[in-house]
């Protein structure tokens, strides 16, 4: 049975005699396939999941997206239950952000560039909310989609400098058939939108491809990747990035394992993806 609860409180009680380990699924609700694959992998490693539903308004920069963001609480814990997890924890605002809260977690170098320099304050939001999720739950391990790389290091870096006792575990994108990766702002996407997404994964793959063939300029994957975009006439490139995979700077030369990522509007409608380059010498 899964459990829905409330407050922090009837958190603590429940996971005092839980199961150990314990496996933590942060998710903002709207949950999709992608949610679901990490929800899948915390069951197969742990007795105890919890999955925390949580629309957290100081990640987002503009309010109008968080009041645009879509939410489903009904059908959210429907997902939950079919998918074997033990407690819901769907707080009201207050319970996370307890009365008199004054405490930002500002995470450094890792958070500042990409989707850090696009979207001012949302990495002090994410490492905030996440670390009195880590807290509160203190889970033996998080789950967390490589589909937003930048936020895995940023948390993996939180976790670490402040010795949370919680692993960090990443875990791959799930994409649609045509390889739009599944995002809770596809909904959002007009028919003709939707149907031009793709083009940001085929950038990728035109890149990554490139990359296997011995391409090694950093800024000839960043000119395919651009180049592709531009392809489709609805898709409004706001960054490409050809970046080391461990500091995230800007690369030149591609001689060290590399992410390919980026950012791209169609309309109103924010979207990223990203893809590893692993370099074995
Ligand atoms: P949300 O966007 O709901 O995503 C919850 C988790 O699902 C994140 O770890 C995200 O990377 C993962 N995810 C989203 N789309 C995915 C996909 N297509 N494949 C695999 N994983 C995917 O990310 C957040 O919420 C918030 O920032 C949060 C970490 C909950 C903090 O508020």
């Amino acid at each position: 049975m899964t459990q829905i609860l409330r407050t922090r409180a009837e958190l603590r009680a429940a996971l005092a005699n839980a199961p150990r380990p314990v496996g933590l699924v942060p998710t903002m609700g709207w949950l999709h396939a992608g949610h679901r694959s990490l929800i899948r992998q915390a069951r197969g490693e742990n007795p105890t999941v919890v999955a925390s539903i949580f629309v957290n308004p100081r990640q987002f920069n503009r309010a109008e997206d968080f009041t645009k963001y879509p939410r489903n609480e009904d059908r959210d814990v429907q997902i939950c239950a079919t998918e074997g997890v033990t407690i819901v924890w769907a707080p009201p605002v207050e319970e996370v952000y307890v009365p008199g809260f004054d405490t930002t977690v500002s995470v450094g170098a890792i958070s500042r560039p990409l989707e850090g320099a696009a979207r001012p304050g949302h990495f002090d939001g994410v490492a905030t909310v996440v670390a009195i999720l880590f807290g509160l739950v203190g889970a033996e391990h998080a789950y967390f989609g490589q589909k937003d790389a930048q936020q895995v290091m940023v948390i993996r870096r939180m976790a670490s400098d402040l010795a949370l006792p919680t692993e960090v575990i990443a875990c791959p994108t799930v994409r649609e058939p045509d390889g739009l990766a599944l995002s809770s702002r596809n909904v959002h996407l007009t028919p003709s939108e939707r149907a031009a997404a793709p083009v940001i994964h085929r950038a990728l793959l035109e890149a990554a491809a490139q990359w296997r063939m011995g391409e090694r300029s950093a800024e000839v994957l960043r000119e395919t990747m651009g180049r592709m975009l531009a392809t489709e006439p609805k898709a409004l490139t706001e960054y490409v990035s050809v970046a080391d995979s461990l500091t995230l700077a800007e690369l030149e030369h591609v001689d060290r394992s590399a992410l390919l990522s980026l950012a791209v509007r169609f309309g109103p409608t924010r979207l990223i993806d990203n893809e590893l380059l692993e370099w074995r010498a």
